[in-house]
């Protein structure tokens, strides 16, 4: 049994001393407080006080010289700073998964935060041979991505392209009343969505009137205080498929590239006759951001009698669609609205997920799926929590009206490597959503495991044996046995 160490360099944010002020608090609400973090306890430490992936290290809990398969080994971790002192509070973002390259087999681990500097990581061993333990330490506690997420939410930011008869106006959006805009004389035009409530603003235009909004695309990035070189760190199986089932810890594993579901009794679809005749007689609506685009694009690929419509719309933001007529298959995918990030395209393309819902009927032929996080990581936590909330309202709904139609949410999957996104925002935001339809008899697909295991390397958009498998469970779910 081997003990590998691959601690990942820490993604440390640093905060000029002048730079920034630190927000200590956020309001969550009541039943959102498994969604707080711990914070370091002080506000102001040293780069070499944080905890070091170099300093760091881990050990299996009292160790036997042989395993069998179905047992649980704990690892424990022990947090250091730059300067080899143990660490005393917790809040370290590890992640932790159990692998073995040559049977391409791995599982995720659970990984518990004692507040004390400790944290154990659990596992179930559940293949035959050899298994090497991995964690990956991916922002310290004292990153303070939790205050910038509340505090900065303009660092990504959209444009919007107003049209009079000879003349056009490109103007700054976002989602907030942020700095930004509010700096902006005239602010601002003020987009409320009559059934869902969203709001989105653009600065007002010199000349146009609010109404001639036509165009939304992606701004830029502006991360203007970040990375300061400053020293100062402001701290900041025998189961159906059916909706309704609780995630296990470990929710499956991957063996030669295969996922195993411990959640349910999942198949694998490897032609696309099997997959065709799963989806006869099903329309699909697919309404997320890239990483279920790939999902469709998957489909499509592996399904040649799947055509593709050309509807001449955005290849990023859609719709796009898909039809098989000789399965009656009718695949959709659409981007979830605002915010989102995308080359110019007409505004009334994007259309809100609670609104597309509400408007179908639904049924035993109707299976809707999405996915909401990723562009949704540079915003405060209530901007998603206030638009989870009204997605929930539109799925309870359409399942009041039509409970035989089946809804799947597609979990958030890791890979984010930036400042703008990162495993931990995803995470958070994941962790909202999970507690946002816990009660609600929805599937949820949970690719975050699937790809914080899987040994490809960090991809926000995962490679094609990990999609292969997402799909598959997807297909397990619309078409149980
Ligand atoms: C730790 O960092 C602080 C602040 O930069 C510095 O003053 C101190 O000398 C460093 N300690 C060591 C042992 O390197
Ligand atoms: C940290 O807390 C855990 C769980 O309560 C305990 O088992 C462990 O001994 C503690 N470690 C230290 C260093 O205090």
């Amino acid at each position: 049994f081997g003990l590998v160490v691959v601690l990942a360099k820490s993604l440390l944010i640093l905060y000029c001393r002048n730079g920034c002020l630190c927000v200590p608090t956020i309001q969550l609400s009541p039943s959102l407080t498994q969604l707080t973090w711990p914070a370091p306890p002080t506000s102001m430490i040293a780069a070499n006080q944080t905890t070091s992936p170099y300093t760091t290290s881990y050990d299996l809990q009292n160790p036997r010289t042989s395993y069998s398969v179905g047992d649980i080994i704990t690892v424990v971790i022990t947090a250091r700073d730059g300067l080899k002192n143990s660490k005393t509070y917790g809040g370290d973002f590890f992640q932790a998964k159990l692998f073995n390259t040559k049977l391409k087999a791995s599982v995720y681990g659970e990984v518990t935060d004692h507040h004390n500097g400790t944290y154990t990581a659990t596992f179930k061993l559940l293949w035959e041979g050899q298994a090497k333990v991995s964690i990956r330490l991916i922002h310290s506690s004292e990153a303070v991505l939790l205050r910038h997420r509340e505090r900065d939410p303009d660092k990504v930011f959209f444009v919007g392209v107003f049209r009079g008869v000879d003349h056009q106006e490109k103007v700054v959006c976002n989602a907030q009343r942020s700095e930004r805009l509010l700096k902006a004389s005239q602010c601002c035009c003020e987009y409320k969505h009559p059934i869902s409530g969203e709001l989105w603003f653009c600065h007002r235009p010199s000349y146009l009137p609010c109404s001639a909004w036509v165009d939304h695309g992606m701004g830029g990035y502006q991360a203007c205080v970040w990375m300061c070189v400053d020293a100062c760190v402001c701290k900041g199986m025998s189961v159906k498929c059916v909706p309704g089932l609780d995630t296990p810890s470990p929710a499956g594993f991957y063996l030669h590239d295969t996922w195993t579901s411990l959640m349910c009794h999942a198949q694998s679809f490897p032609t696309a006759n099997q997959i065709a005749s799963c989806l006869k007689d099903k329309q699909v609506l697919m309404m997320g951001d890239s990483t279920l685009r790939q999902w469709f694009e998957y489909l499509l690929k592996t399904v040649p009698t799947l055509k593709k419509l050309n509807l001449y719309t955005s290849a990023q933001s859609g719709p796009l669609e898909a039809v098989d007529t000789c399965n009656n298959i009718r695949l959709v995918w659409r981007a979830h609205g605002l915010p989102i990030r995308t080359f110019m395209v007409p505004r009334a393309d994007l259309h809100y997920i609670a609104s597309e819902v509400d408007a179908l009927a639904g049924g035993q032929h109707s299976v809707v799926v999405f996915t909401i996080w990723a562009h949704f990581t540079t915003f405060p936590l209530y901007t998603y929590l206030k638009r989870l909330a009204g997605i929930r309202r539109a799925i309870q709904a359409l399942l009041q009206r039509a409970p035989q139609t089946l809804v799947l949410i597609k979990s958030a999957n890791t890979g984010y490597k930036d400042i703008y996104g990162s495993d931990w925002l995803s995470w958070q935001l994941d962790c909202a959503l999970r507690v946002m339809f816990r009660e609600l008899p929805v599937v949820i697909i949970d690719v975050w495991q699937m790809t914080s295991c899987h040994y490809s390397p960090d991809n926000i958009h995962p490679s094609h044996e990990v999609i292969k498998n997402e799909v598959d469970l997807f297909l397990s779910f619309v078409c149980p046995i």
